[in-house]
């Protein structure tokens, strides 16, 4: 079953909208930059009947309203343990992020170890921006900020997915332009600044001691694949499924290989 719901006031007084599909092992699903928790439908579908998936909104994105620019990972990190609490899950939780929620994912570990059971880290990278990248960063946000999203997302767009998927799913090319557009100008600006200034995470990948399962699509044209193969010879005993066909949105485009790898990761929960 899953409901779409607009959450109460948490301790931060953020208004937060998720879904949470109420079945089995909690896990926690954080989307990328800049899209919202439709993202993560085909995983809702295939996965219910082995785990319960929770899929906020981050700030500003989707139906979860703004704050005021800058954002952080680790305030997104923190409205997420807020939303698991207001839920009344004590449990650790698997949490899994892709791209920029990989970097929440991470920030969360960071921040709340005790309350993760397991790690999915799909289309991410464990380094902080670049001088460069950070310049970009703010140039993005002073075009948004002076002309809104639409830009943004139309140069993001093309780079999103494998170049065959765009002519083989033309309707995922939609869904994921109306998805995008979905984000406040604020939501994309804070966000941006959340990525400029987030930390290094190379420093403690060794220092996680929970199952980890690094996805990538083998076609990424934002995130290289030798980042997912860092992460997963860091991390120990992680493990690296890489998805053929698919690029930086491997769970929408390759949505079967994508959650058959997580299902066969996630029985080791259940033994
Ligand atoms: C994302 O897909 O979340 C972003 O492209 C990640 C980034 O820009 O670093």
């Amino acid at each position: 079953m899953v409901e779409r719901k607009k959450d109460a006031e948490g301790q931060t007084g953020l208004v937060m909208s998720y879904e949470d599909s109420c079945n089995r092992i909690p896990t926690l699903w954080i989307h990328g930059f800049p899209l919202n928790n439709l993202l993560w439908d085909l995983q809702v579908d295939g996965l219910a009947h082995m785990a319960r998936l929770i899929t906020p909104d981050l700030r500003g994105h989707g139906l979860t309203e703004p704050s005021e620019p800058p954002c952080s990972m680790k305030g997104f990190a923190d409205d997420c343990a807020q939303l698991l609490d207001h839920l009344g899950i004590e449990g650790p939780v698997v949490v899994a992020g892709l791209s920029m929620g990989g970097y929440v994912a991470l920030e969360f570990y960071r921040r709340y170890p005790e309350s993760v059971a397991g790690l999915i880290l799909a289309a991410t990278r464990a380094g902080a921006d670049s001088e460069e990248a950070r310049l970009a960063r703010d140039a993005a946000a002073a075009t948004a900020t002076a002309e809104g999203i639409a830009p943004i997302v139309e140069g993001m767009l093309p780079k999103l997915m494998a170049p065959n998927t765009y002519g083989e799913q033309p309707d995922l090319g939609e869904f994921v332009e109306e998805m995008m557009m979905q984000t406040s100008t604020e939501g994309m600006v804070g966000a941006l600044a959340a990525m400029r200034d987030r930390a290094d995470s190379t420093p403690h990948l060794d220092k996680i001691k929970v199952p980890c399962l690094v996805l990538h699509g083998e076609e990424d044209q934002l995130i290289p694949l030798s980042e997912a193969r860092l992460m997963q010879e860091s991390i120990e005993g992680a493990e690296l499924v890489v998805v053929p066909g698919a690029g930086h949105l491997p769970n929408l485009e390759q949505p079967e290989l994508f959650n058959e790898a997580v299902l066969v990761w996630l029985e080791q929960f259940y033994e």
